[in-house]
């Protein structure tokens, strides 16, 4: 797969006019983008709709968790809206999975549109041990439970999963070459967030983070990166660099 085809801006943005000014500042150098659910919750669908007419490719990260029957609908819209990839939270079971990876498959046929790929979310990178076993109420390590809940995703028929670049190796040896791996936390270096990204600190508020060539050769497939691209002075120029890093 071709480097640009690999990376998603996240549009972590509060309107879509800035959401569009973003997008159309990195214009010929970024073809992917992610709408979460702040941008969704300001804009709605139109988000969509404005990445899509400027043919960006779009991964819906609303992280569906419902029974069953709700999550397969908003999967159907999801697909209806034209996104290349969305997600649900694999603790949502089986089940509920099983019935988003079924609804994407029909709605594309029904709506003769493409399949979008749907991915899980295993542990959110804001839970450590001591908030899994406690809040959570889950007894396992954060390592273990990623792989039990990723096996689930599998066995529901997903596609691929959300992972922290710490995560990437034991899913890819896991769950083999075919399993779809969505990365976020990336960040230029370790040791600074470059001269260019001012608004960035060097991991801001992750706690896990890589390099985009790390990321990549510990095996992700598709590379989510946001204050790295939208807070740098030349965002197009930061893209550029993270992609020469993938390429
Ligand atoms: O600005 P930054 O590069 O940290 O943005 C990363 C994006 O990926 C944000 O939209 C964030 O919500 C998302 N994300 C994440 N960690 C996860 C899952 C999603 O940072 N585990």
């Amino acid at each position: 797969m071709a480097a640009p085809d690999r990376l998603f801006v996240a549009l972590d943005v509060e309107s879509l006019a800035d959401a569009e000014e973003l997008l159309r500042r990195l214009d010929g150098v970024v073809t992917g983008c992610k709408i979460g659910t702040q941008l969704f919750t300001a804009a709605g669908p139109a988000a969509v709709e404005m990445a899509r007419k400027r043919g960006v490719r779009v991964f819906l990260d609303l992280k569906f968790h419902d029974i069953p029957n709700t999550v397969a609908g908003a999967t159907r819209e999801a697909a209806r809206l034209g996104v290349f990839m969305l997600n649900v939270h694999s603790s949502g079971g089986v089940r509920m999975m099983r019935a988003a990876a079924e609804a994407a498959t029909k709605a594309a046929q029904d709506l003769a549109v493409p399949r979008p790929l749907v991915l899980g979310v295993t542990v959110l990178t804001s839970l450590d041990r001591r908030a899994l076993q406690a809040e959570v109420g889950v007894p396992a390590s954060v390592d273990a439970h990623v792989l039990h809940l990723a096996d689930r995703a599998r066995e529901a028929g997903l596609d691929g999963c959300v992972a922290s670049p710490r995560e990437i190796g034991a899913l890819r040896l896991a769950l083999g070459p075919d399993w779809v791996i969505v990365t976020p936390g990336i960040r230029m270096s370790s040791a600074g967030g470059g001269s260019d990204t001012p608004g960035a600190s060097p991991a801001d508020d992750q706690m896990r983070v890589a390099s985009p060539r790390q990321a990549r050769d510990a095996g992700a497939d598709y590379f989510v990166v946001g204050r790295p691209i939208t807070a740098a002075a030349d965002p197009a120029a930061a893209a550029r660099e993270i992609l020469s890093q993938l390429a």
